[in-house]
C-alpha cells in the first residue's frame, strides 16, 4: 500500500499523464496511468507537478523590515547598505526571528521549499547570526534553510570582519560569503576573495559571494573569483551572485570571461527583482537594466539560478515570497521569449537552483524526495504567464499547504460561468 499516488501529472519536461508514488517520504515511482492502493490517491487533473521551489539567494535577518526606521528614498543599493546600518543597532533578537518564520510560511505557502539567505556578520555581536541559526532549526521540518556568512560592510573594510566571519562559521554556518565591490579598493577586493576562498578550502565550505553588485564594467571581481577558484581547486563549489557589472563589460573582455567562469565551474545567480529595481540608477537615459548575461552564461556551459534576494527590506518594499514572480521578471528583463527561454527561466527557480545549492534527493525521480508542489497550469511556460496558484505543496509525502483552485465567475445574460485565464482549445 503506497502512502501517496497523485496520478494525472503533466511534469516539467513535458511528459502527460503521470502518476507519481510515494512511500516513506520518497519517490518510488514515475510511470504513466499507474493504478495502484494507496492511503491517499490525488488527480492532478493533468495539471503540473513540479519539483519544489528553490531560491539560491536571499537576506532573511532583513526580510518583513520595510520601513524601519524609515524607508529607502533615493531606491539605491547604497542607500539600502546605509538604512540597514541604522537599523542593525536596533534589531533585536526575537522580531527578527518572527519575521523570518512569517516569511518562512509565506515561502512553504509558495512552494518555495529551499532557500539559501546570506546573514549579515558585520556586527561583531552576531546577533543576526544567532537569530537565523534559531529560524533555521524551528523550520528545518519544512524549509532547507543554508545560511552564508556576509560580511555586509566589507569583510576588510569592518574591524574584526574576519574574526567575525570565523565565528558564525564556528558557530554553524554554512557557507563562505564575501562582497570584493563593496571594500575599500579594486585590489582590497581582490585580496577579499582570496583570503575568503582560502578560509573555505581550508574549511571544505562552499563559497557564495556577492561579486561585482555595481553598474562599473571595470569591477571585474568575477575573474578573481573565478582564478581563485581554479587555483585552489574549488571546482563547482563556488556561486557568484548579481554579477550585475557584467551587464555594463565591453563585449570583448566579456567572451573571454565566459570560458574562465565555465571552466572554473563557478555558478551564477542574478536577482532579476532587484537587479531591475537598484541597477542603472546613475543613469539618465538609456538606463541600464543591470541584470548579467543570463541567456550568454547559459550558452556558455554555466548554471545559473534567479534569486529573490529581498522581499519587503530596506532595498526592496515588495515580493511576497514567490519564485514565479522572479522567474517572470527574470524571463522579461533578459529577453528570454522563445519557448526554450522561457522554460530555462522556469528551470533558474527550480533544478539550476537546487544544483547551486547542492540539494541531495531533490527532483521528480524514484529516489528523490517526495518533495514537490501541483500548480494550477499545465506547464512551466502558463506557470509563469500566470505566477500559477499552488494547488498543493507537499515535502517528503506530507501535505504543507493547500490553496482552492482560482476561478473568476463571470455573470452575463447566459448566466454566471467561470474564467480562469488559460486559453482555451483550437477551434
Ligand atoms: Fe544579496
Amino acid at each position: 500500500m503506497l502512502d501517496l499516488l497523485v496520478t494525472n501529472a503533466t511534469l516539467p519536461d513535458g511528459r502527460t499523464g503521470m502518476s507519481v508514488a510515494v512511500q516513506s517520504g520518497r519517490i518510488a515511482e514515475v510511470t504513466p496511468g499507474l493504478a495502484a492502493p494507496a492511503h491517499e490517491t490525488v488527480d492532478a487533473g493533468g495539471q503540473l507537478l513540479s519539483p519544489p521551489f528553490c531560491d539560491p539567494h536571499f537576506h532573511m535577518d532583513a526580510t518583513l523590515s520595510y520601513g524601519l526606521p524609515r524607508v529607502n528614498e533615493s531606491g539605491t543599493l547604497l542607500e539600502g547598505i546605509r538604512l540597514w546600518g541604522e537599523l542593525k543597532p536596533l534589531l533585536k533578537a526575537e522580531d527578527l526571528v518572527a519575521r523570518a518564520l512569517a516569511y518562512c510560511d509565506w515561502a512553504v505557502a509558495r512552494g518555495l521549499l529551499a532557500i539559501r539567505s546570506h546573514v549579515d556578520t558585520s556586527d561583531a555581536s552576531l546577533l543576526a547570526v544567532e537569530a537565523l541559526l534559531e529560524v533555521r532549526r524551528r523550520v528545518a521540518p519544512v524549509i532547507d534553510l543554508q545560511l552564508v556568512a556576509f560580511p555586509q560592510d566589507g569583510v576588510l573594510r569592518t574591524p574584526g570582519g574576519i574574526d567575525n566571519m570565523k565565528r558564525a562559521l564556528d558557530l554553524g554556518v554554512d557557507i563562505v560569503g564575501g562582497i570584493p565591490h563593496f571594500e575599500r579598493t579594486m585590489s582590497d577586493g581582490a585580496i577579499s576573495i582570496q583570503l575568503l576562498c582560502e578560509a573555505a578550502a581550508r574549511r571544505g565550505t562552499l563559497v557564495d559571494m556577492h561579486c561585482d553588485e555595481t553598474d562599473d564594467p571595470l569591477s571585474r571581481h568575477i575573474e578573481t573569483l573565478a582564478f581563485e577558484t581554479q587555483r585552489l581547486g574549488l571546482q563547482g563549489r563556488v556561486n557568484a551572485s548579481h554579477c550585475t557589472s557584467m551587464h555594463s563589460m565591453d563585449n570583448y573582455y566579456v567572451s573571454k570571461l565566459l570560458p574562465l567562469i565555465a571552466e572554473s565551474g563557478v555558478s551564477v545567480v542574478a536577482n532579476p527583482l532587484i537587479n531591475i529595481t537598484l541597477q542603472g540608477r546613475h543613469d539618465t537615459y538609456p538606463k541600464r537594466r543591470g541584470m548579467t548575461r543570463v541567456p550568454e552564461l547559459m550558452a556558455a556551459g554555466v548554471t545559473v539560478a534567479f534569486g529573490h534576494d529581498c522581499v519587503m527590506d530596506p532595498w526592496y518594499g515588495l515580493g511576497s515570497g514567490d519564485m514565479l514572480e522572479v522567474a517572470h521578471m527574470g524571463l522579461h528583463v533578459a529577453q528570454m521569449t522563445s519557448r526554450q527561454g522561457m522554460r530555462a527561466c522556469f528551470d533558474a527557480v527550480t533544478v539550476n537552483a537546487a544544483k547551486v545549492m547542492h540539494l541531495q534527493g531533490y527532483g521528480l525521480a524514484p529516489g528523490c524526495d517526495a518533495s514537490f508542489v501541483l500548480l494550477q497550469a499545465r506547464d512551466p511556460i502558463e506557470a509563469i504567464r500566470l505566477r500559477a496558484n499552488r494547488l498543493k505543496v507537499w515535502r517528503k509525502g506530507r501535505l504543507l499547504a493547500e490553496t482552492p483552485a482560482v476561478v473568476t465567475t463571470l455573470t452575463d445574460e447566459k448566466g454566471p460561468r467561470g474564467v480562469t485565464f488559460v486559453m482555451p482549445p483550437r477551434p
